[in-house]
Order: structure tokens, then sequence, then C-alpha cells
């Protein structure tokens, strides 16, 4: 019997589908608790990819339930396009899929009002992924939004989405002066919708709790990661939904103290899409190998990932926060052939030397980090299946980076294949 939570230690696109997949072997049930299709999750099964956006990446296994959870915000649209795909590529969807009645609905009146709110803000614009995230959970905090179950009852849906409509239409037309497009018939189509998936619609939290009850393992997915978490991260370069462990039971409704394990996904240096503090960010020739040998695009939206050294101030941060018992450290393959290999392990910031996260970042100016650096390694480890078998400097970063987080680094992952993934050995105390 086993709870276990797995997040994003980083700014998103750790590598979490990958691992995620990987658990999800000896997983009863897999939940994902927050976000929406912002995410791309990729699973690459020898010469199969899979880049799922909202559907949890246990849906490759077979006997294993996956739930989209109540703390998501669907696109239905985005949502049938994903169950199509994995229908034709032969996925059983009907039987591995659910999807909780509480989760939020994202309608495309929302993408366009990302889209308005972001050219409002100019050059202080966020660079969200446009699908609509933050308008979505801004109208379920303001009570506006609608739920799945919400569309499956067709009067009381007419009556919430024409209200919802004509407010939108008013912020639209009002505050962004532009008119919402495709709004005609709008209201038919997601009826239309919604009925593709009233059979999947559950309570997902009492499914996790009983699958739990009766000695299942459950795996709690988390999407984006801790820095772009509403309240933990670089905020306002954050997303909308809370994104650490502490987002789990809100998002699935699966009791706290019911969690056993925390792991988080973090690269062997560090990406991020889109806006925002980032400390350690390169813009010379060694981001550019990071960004080339790490084919560092984003799988939602394909824009280029900002790369940079692995940034232990950060990462310590986000290890205590989502009091983590572990982490699964992945893209380790992409950093063989760098001569000296940068980490930092505190920041300048004003004059001061600071080794605690600052709530400052980008606020004060750039944090300029202090970096300890390393021999590198020139041999290519993607064939490399045991932690023994690593390159001598290679095992002394990996022991560097887990002294640094105060906790072990599980899993050690050395290529995007499934079986690109071993052990490590770390003489830390692990709960795993
Ligand atoms: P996620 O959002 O956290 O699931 O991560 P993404 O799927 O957006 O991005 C991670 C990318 O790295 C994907 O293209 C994976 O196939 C790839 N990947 C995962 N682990 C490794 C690894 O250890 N080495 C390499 N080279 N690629 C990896
Ligand atoms: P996965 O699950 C990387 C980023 C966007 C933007 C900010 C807000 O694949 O790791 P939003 O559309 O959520 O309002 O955008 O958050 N972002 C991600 N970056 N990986 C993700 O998900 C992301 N989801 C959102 O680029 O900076
Ligand atoms: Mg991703």
């Amino acid at each position: 019997m086993t709870s276990t939570a797995v997040v994003g230690l980083q700014w998103g696109d750790e590598g979490k589908g990958k691992i995620i997949d990987h658990l999800a072997a000896k997983a009863d049930v897999v939940i994902r608790f927050a976000g929406g299709n912002n995410a791309g999750h990729t699973v690459i099964v020898g010469d199969e990819k899979y880049v799922l956006h909202l559907i949890p990446g246990g849906i490759l296994h077979e006997g294993t339930l996956n739930i989209i959870g109540r703390g998501l915000v669907v696109d239905l649209a985005a949502l049938l396009e994903e169950m199509d795909g994995l229908i034709a590529r032969g996925v059983p969807i009907a039987d591995r899929l659910r999807i909780d009645g509480r989760a939020h609905v994202i309608f495309p009146y929302h993408r366009q009002l990302d889209a308005m709110s972001e050219l409002c803000r100019g050059d202080a614009k966020i660079g969200t992924t446009g699908r609509g995230i933050g308008p979505a959970y801004s109208d379920k905090v303001a009570r506006t939004g609608l739920r799945v179950v919400d569309l499956l009852h067709r009067e009381h849906f007419e009556k919430r989405f024409r209200v919802a409509l004509a407010e939108k239409q008013s912020l639209a037309e009002k505050v962004y002066g532009q008119e919402l497009q495709d709004v005609d018939g709008l209201f038919e189509q997601m009826l239309e919708m919604v009925e593709r998936i009233r059979p999947l619609v559950v309570d997902g939290g009492a499914l996790a709790r009983e699958a739990y009850a009766q000695g299942k393992s459950v795996l709690f997915e988390g999407a984006q990661g801790t820095m772009l978490d509403l309240d933990a991260g670089t905020y306002p370069f954050v997303t909308s939904s809370w994104t650490g462990v502490w987002g789990i039971a809100g998002g699935t409704g699966f009791p706290p103290n019911q969690l056993e394990r925390a792991l988080a996904v973090t690269k062997a240096y560090c990406t991020r899409v889109g806006e925002g503090p980032f400390p350690t960010e390169l813009f010379d020739a060694d981001g550019d190998m990071m960004a080339k040998v790490g084919h560092e695009f984003g799988a939602t939206t394909g824009r280029p990932r900002r790369c940079g050294w692995f940034d232990a101030v950060q990462a310590r941060y986000a290890t205590q926060l989502n009091g983590l018992d572990g982490v699964y450290l992945t893209k380790l393959d992409v950093l063989s052939g760098f001569e000296t290999i940068k980490m930092a392990t505190a920041y300048r910031l004003g004059g001061e030397t600071v080794t605690d996260f600052p709530a400052e970042a980008g606020v004060l100016g750039d944090l300029e980090p202090v970096y300890t650096e390393f021999p590198g390694w020139a041999e290519d480890i993607t064939e490399v299946r045991c932690f023994a078998d690593l390159p001598t400097n290679c095992q002394t970063y990996i022991r560097a980076l887990e002294v640094e987080l105060g906790v072990p680094a599980v899993q050690i992952s050395v290529g995007p294949d499934r079986n690109q993934l071993f052990p490590g050995e770390s003489s830390l105390v692990s709960a795993t």
C-alpha cells in the first residue's frame, strides 16, 4: 500500500512524464491534481513518442486507472483530441481514464481572454501558454466558473453559461476593447463535447481514497514545477494553480495525512519557458549547447526553453517546501562534454550573500549566482545502467547535488527512453 507524490522541482519540463510512466507500471491509480493543457509530458516507448497534456501518465499501462483530478481546468476540445489521438494508437481510453466532475472547464473565451490579458501587459507579460489557464482559474476563485458536472445538466448549464458568457463579453469589450469570437453555437458545441465524456465522470477523490483503503497504490502526478506555483513560485511569473505537494489534497480529495512519500523530478541543469526570474540563466555557448543537446523546446508550445546551470538555492528551497524524500535526477546525459560544470550554491543580492531563495527574486534586480565549479566528463553516459559505471566526475557532481538538497537522488535518468534509468547510490537516508 503506497501513496506517492511526484512533482516538478524547478520551472517545469523536468521529465515528469517519463518518471510518472516509469512509476505507473506499479501503480493502480494515477491522479493528476493541478493545471490543464498548459502541461506537456513526454513519454518515449521505443520508437513511439507520446505527449500528454491532460491525461495522466499511467495511461499507457494496462490495469492502471488514470484520473483527471478536481484541481484541474479542462479544455474539453483539447481533452477529446488527446483521447482520440490515444484511441487511434490503440490505447483503451474508456477502461483507463476517468474525470473528476468537480474539475473546472476551460471555455474558448478563456483562451481569448488569456491572449488579451497578455497583450495588455505588454513588456510585463507572463509568457503564458495561451491555453486559458489563468482566466479559468480566476473564474473558479471568483465563483463564476463552471465545473464538468455543471455541464451535465442542460438547463442548469444553460443558465450558468449565459450569465458567465455575458460577463466575459462585457469584460472583453469594456476592458480590452475586443469582441469575443466564436460564441454563436458555443453552448451546443459544449453540450456535444460533454456527452462524450459523460461516461467517464466520477468523484476522483472517492476513487483514490477507496483504492488506497483497499491496499492499492496511488500515484499523484504533478504538472508544471514548484517555482511556477502560485504561492511558492516566482510570482507573478507563475501559473495559476498549486503545483507543489500541498496542491494534492485540494486538487484530488485525498487526505494529506495519508500521503506517504513525496518525490520530485529535477533536471541535472535547469530550464524555464516564458518570462520571469531565472538566476542561473546562460546567454553563452554553454547555454546553447544545453538547449541543443537537451532538445530544449516546449512540449506544449514549441517555444525554445531558456537554459542554465543547476540552481541549488532554488532546488533546496523547493525540496524543503515539498518535504521531499528524494529526487529523480534527469537529463544527466546532456551534461556530458562540458569541461566545467557549475552549480549555484548561493546568490549575491544587494551586496549580501543569500542562501535562501528570496521572495524578492526579480524585484530587486537580478540575483547574481555564486557558483561552485566541478570538472566535467567527456564520456557519453546514455548506455550506462548503474551508478558505479558513471564517470567519477559525474558521480562527484551527483553527490554534491544530493548534499545541497539534503535528500538522495533515488533514480538517475540518462536518456529519454524508459530503460535509460537506474537507482542512485546515495548514503543519504531516503524513505523510499
Ligand atoms: P515534463 O513536462 O516534466 O513531463 O517534461 P517534458 O516532457 O516537457 O520535457 C522533458 C523532455 O526531456 C522530454 O522530451 C523527454 O523525452 C526528455 N527526457 C526525459 N528524461 C531525459 C533524460 O534523462 N535525458 C534526455 N536526454 N532526455 C530526457
Ligand atoms: P509541464 O507540466 C513549463 C509556464 C508558462 C508561463 C507560465 C504561466 O510540462 O512541466 P500558464 O499558461 O500556465 O498561465 O503560463 O507557466 N508553464 C510551464 N512551463 N512546463 C509546464 O508544464 C508549464 N505550464 C505552464 O510557460 O511561463
Ligand atoms: Mg513539459
